[in-house]
């Protein structure tokens, strides 16, 4: 995955609710690792996964990005969320 390229997409459409890995809609589900372990169905089994399916799908307040996304762009997003998830942000 290109991490230059998921950072560009993120910016791009995510960064309205989750700038700098927070949550503006609900504040306690943040793209920290320790909140995506706590709230995000399947993090802990296979976390690439369970960001995939949050994102293709949506959930709650969050819209789903299927047919908004290529399948590069959702596939570089995903790793960057997860490396600033392991970073610290
Ligand atoms: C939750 C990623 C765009 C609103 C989440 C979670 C992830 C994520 C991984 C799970 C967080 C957790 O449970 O702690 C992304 C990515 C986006 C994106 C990669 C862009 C491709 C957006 C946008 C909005 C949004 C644009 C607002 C319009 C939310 C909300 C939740 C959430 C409200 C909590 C959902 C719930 O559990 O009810 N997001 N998001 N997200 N996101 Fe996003």
């Amino acid at each position: 995955a290109n991490l230059a390229n998921g950072g560009k997409v993120f910016a791009a459409n995510c960064n309205a609710c989750h700038m700098g890995g927070k949550n503006v809609v609900i504040s306690s589900k943040t793209l920290n690792k320790a909140d995506l372990a706590k709230y995000l169905k399947g993090f802990n089994e296979d976390a690439q996964a369970a960001i995939s399916y949050q994102v293709t799908k949506g959930k709650g307040a969050m819209p789903a990005f299927t047919g908004r996304l290529s399948p590069q762009d959702l596939e570089d997003v995903v790793a960057y969320v997860l490396s600033k998830a392991e970073k610290g942000w």
